[in-house]
């Protein structure tokens, strides 16, 4: 498949099973290997002198940011800007729904001005999948409170694929707040779904009870966790979903850094090449210290660079889904 071809061209059988993105829960194995494929050609694309491809030409597309982000928000904004689409921002500070408007209105006031898709984040769970039934428009979750990142997944397991050549049958460990991440569930899902196996290991207030009925192993100690991985997956505590620094479910950061943080020490004891991972943004000397984030076998500004090719893929292959001539 060619990305610079109109969406038209993807033959049969290479459709997403999907009208929207709204949680990895809701696609297949099929459909995460097809972003894939098509993600390594927008990969390409990207390392072109000329970036830029007409696939989304008369798409537009609006960027819905209820809540804060970097990586996510200027991604979308530009794997849409290599697609070629319209595109407009807009963020819940400085609009209406200071005054009172409600997400249904605001949605429904920009999609009159004939907007194709949304990517939206906010703090609510469920806002995305609420949006999917009453806006008419494709619909991506960037990210709906402690509910699911699905992008953030792709590009995770994207970039595992990267390193070690496969997703299958990988350890990967996730660390930190599990019990706040929307990270952490998309990601289980992903990495199950391509068959690879889960570790979770955080302080027990932050893992979910009976979390293992997702498929995944919990351990309590990271020296044997890091021992048992090929990947470590670093969280940041999400001190903004916890109701501050007095409710954070442990004493101290210091105290959560000796016993879950990654520093050179405690990596250099693993006794063995671990790939790390980080979503961002990161707390340095929190969940993972300077020299382990800058470390040879980090990925982590891997993971923002296909960031933008694994975006593209999963616009490119929604906008295919929109009944309309011009795609
Ligand atoms: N990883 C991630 O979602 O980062 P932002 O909050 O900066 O978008």
């Amino acid at each position: 498949m060619s990305p610079i071809a109109s969406a038209k061209s993807i033959g049969a059988g290479e459709m997403l099973s999907v009208d929207h993105l709204l949680g990895i829960k809701d696609i297949t194995a099929a459909d995460i290997e097809l972003i894939f494929r098509t993600a390594d050609g927008f990969k390409e694309v990207l390392n072109r002198p000329m970036k830029k491809v007409p696939s989304l030409r008369d798409i537009t597309v609006a960027n819905l940011f209820f809540e804060n982000s970097t990586r996510t928000r200027v991604s979308f904004e530009l794997a849409e800007k290599r697609l070629s689409a319209d595109v407009v921002n807009f963020s819940s500070g400085g609009s209406s729904v200071s005054k009172g408007e409600t997400l249904i209105d605001t949605v429904n006031n920009i999609l009159a001005m004939k907007v194709d898709m949304v990517v939206m984040r906010h703090p609510d769970p469920g806002a995305a999948v609420f949006l999917a039934r009453h806006a008419k428009a494709r619909i991506v979750n960037a990210g709906d409170g402690t509910h699911e990142h699905p992008t953030q997944a792709l590009l995770d397991a994207y970039s595992i694929r990267e390193r070690l050549g496969r997703v299958k049958g990988a350890r990967v460990l996730i660390v930190g707040d599990i019990l706040h991440s929307r990270v952490a569930l998309s990601n289980i899902f992903c990495l199950n779904k391509l068959g690879a196996e889960v570790m979770l290991c955080g302080p027990r207030t932050l893992i979910p009870r009976h979390v293992e009925a997702l498929g995944v192993r919990v351990e309590q100690d990271l020296d044997k966790a890091l021992r048992w991985c090929d990947v470590a997956n670093m969280l940041r505590i999400q001190l903004e979903r916890q109701g501050g620094q007095a409710s954070t479910g442990f004493p101290s950061l210091r105290e959560y850094a000796m016993l879950y943080g990654l520093d050179l020490k405690r990596y250099r004891g693993i006794g063995k090449e671990v790939v790390i991972m980080h979503p961002g943004p990161i707390n340095r000397g929190v969940e993972i210290t300077s020299d382990v984030a800058d470390h040879a076998n980090s990925i982590i500004l891997d993971q923002v660079e296909n960031g933008v090719a694994i975006r593209m893929a999963v616009l490119y292959l929604l906008a295919a889904r929109i009944p309309r001539a011009a795609v």
